[in-house]
């Protein structure tokens, strides 16, 4: 049985104050929302700590934006596995495109982030997708294999997700057909050996569009950028249907 897991990615925004503001909103309507579903939150580092204590008995699961591979050492402004388990942590996004695109983050840096997340307990979601160029020109499926073939040797998929998400449709409002997530999200599934591995869609997933989303057979849950930063728009999605 493939696990629903619905993660909001904050990326680089909310203080602590902030956070603790969305909270107090966004717990209260949890109440109806079914067993099943994970709730993961990939909150910035500075916040962690803070609201890792103030989910202590909700059902919301903390993740962080990103792990080193060492479990210490000098690597000014990284952060080790160990570090993010002491305080709660149990998911980790590994691998997104802003971290490939900008912060110079490789396949090979990726494979070794999944390996020592998995190794400290976290469970990573590994984020893959094409740029608008490789996918006007037929690239999709040869890039998103290539980042799997090189992101995945010596990963336990038994504790692993992966989420699509097609870096054109990231933060512009421009979601991907969700036939067509769909139908990508099923050749990345036929490319692992575990068919139980939760795989998500994220790139503008908005609360009119939820519905749809999680109607698609392949889709186990969404990553959600922006519309996971508003208490409402996110508790519409995490309540979907
Ligand atoms: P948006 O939902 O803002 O497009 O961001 C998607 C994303 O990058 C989640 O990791």
């Amino acid at each position: 049985m493939r696990q629903i897991i619905i993660a909001g990615n904050w990326k680089m925004y909310k203080t602590v104050r902030d956070a603790s503001e969305f909270l107090q909103e966004f717990l209260q309507h949890l109440e109806h929302t079914p067993e099943g579903r994970e709730i993961v939150l990939c909150i910035p580092a500075t916040s962690l700590w803070v609201i890792s204590k103030s989910l202590h008995g909700s059902r919301i699961r903390l993740g962080a934006q990103n792990v080193h591979w060492e479990e210490e050492g000098a690597f000014t402004g990284e952060i080790a596995p160990g570090m993010l388990t002491e305080i709660g942590v149990r998911y980790v996004v590994v691998g997104h495109s802003e971290r490939r695109q900008y912060f110079g983050e490789t396949d090979e840096t990726v494979n070794k982030r999944l390996i020592a997340a998995q190794k400290a307990g976290l469970k990573p979601i590994l984020c893959v997708g094409e740029t608008k160029a490789q996918r006007d020109s037929g690239e999709t499926e040869k890039i998103i294999i290539s980042q799997l073939e090189k992101g995945l040797p010596g990963v336990d998929l038994a504790q692993l997700v992966i989420a699509y998400e097609p870096i054109w449709a990231i933060g512009t409002g421009d979601t991907c057909e969700v036939k067509e997530a769909n139908r990508v999200i099923g050749v990345i599934r036929s490319q692992l050996s575990n068919p139980d591995v939760p795989i998500q869609y994220g790139g503008s997933v908005k609360p009119n569009l939820i519905d749809e989303i999680m109607a698609q057979p392949e889709i186990d849950g969404v990553l959600v950028g922006g519309a996971s930063l508003v208490p409402q728009d996110f508790a519409r999605i995490v309540n979907y249907f």
